[in-house]
């Protein structure tokens, strides 16, 4: 078929534990879930449901204990970490709540970093950096250092450098929690017209707002992989339990709220 949408990431009864003296700590309950080419996908849930967790392994940081791992036709759950850190570099853009930039480089330079990494020559790093810059509409801010710039325009800085090597995904932790409401909200958008333009996005959150900006959110609670149902029926769309509100809106309120995005 040839509009058949085209699977890029696939976890089957995924796995994880964390060694806890002579025992163990299960995080990730045999998580299943697939992500399609071009989609931008949400995973949210609440504080320590396993979302770094299940980033970490995504991200080719860290390997699941037991399961099977998929990412671009590739199973990564038998490679070793040598492998990782190349698809690592090569298939994945990372951006995280901190930005994460050096601090004693100017955005340009901060852009390059990971296209020296993958040995591209110094001039074509420069235009390619230079494009993605003006992408995120910074081409005036290239010679800045992180701490010339503004919460947001860091945080363009770093997607850019997460686009820079033309990665299958773009990884997203957070990306707006340390910026205040507007700003995030034009991340938000940035992101949206990256994903219009055919970059698969994956944005880890604990905001239900912010989570309904992609296009189809995956609920994790608990390390466990919830449908849009069943997640409703324990959180409402604020991400506060049921059992730990006073008043149960009717569903006509909740859908009310949901549209107009409050
Ligand atoms: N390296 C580790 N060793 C042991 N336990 C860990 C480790 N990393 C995470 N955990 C535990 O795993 C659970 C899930 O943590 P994780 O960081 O994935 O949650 P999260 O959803 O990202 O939370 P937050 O929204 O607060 O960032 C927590 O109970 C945490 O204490
Ligand atoms: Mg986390």
């Amino acid at each position: 078929m040839l509009n058949a949408k085209k699977v890029l990431l696939s976890m089957k009864n995924i796995n994880k534990s964390y060694p806890m003296g002579d025992s163990s700590l299960q995080v990730l309950f045999d998580v299943n879930f697939e992500v399609y080419q071009r989609e931008f996908v949400s995973i949210l849930g609440p504080s320590g449901s396993g979302k770094s967790t299940l980033m970490n392994i995504i991200g080719c940081l860290d390997v699941a204990s037991s399961g099977t791992y998929i990412l671009n036709g590739k199973d990564i759950s038998k490679l070793k970490d040598k492998e990782l850190a190349s698809v690592r570099n090569r298939d994945i853009g990372f951006v995280f709540q901190s930005f994460q930039l050096l601090p004693r480089m100017s955005s340009i330079d901060n852009v390059v970093l990971p296209l020296i990494y993958a040995k591209v020559p110094a001039k074509e790093r420069k235009q390619r950096a230079m494009v993605l810059l003006n992408k995120v509409g910074l081409g005036d801010k290239v010679m800045n250092k992180p701490k010339q710039l503004s919460g947001g325009q860091q945080q363009r800085v770093a997607i850019a450098r997460a686009m820079v090597t033309d990665p299958a995904i773009i990884l997203a932790d957070e990306p707006t929690g340390a910026l205040d409401q507007a700003t995030g909200a034009q991340i938000i958008e940035l992101f949206k017209q990256l994903n219009s333009e055919g970059k698969t996005i994956i944005m880890i959150t604990h905001d239900p707002k912010i989570a309904r900006q992609a296009g189809r959110i995956v609920h994790i609670l608990d390390g466990r992989i919830y449908s849009q149902e069943e997640y409703e029926r324990i959180y409402d769309e604020d991400g506060v339990k049921w059992t730990e509100r006073e008043e149960r809106p009717t569903i006509k309120e909740r859908r009310r709220r949901r549209l107009a995005n409050v």
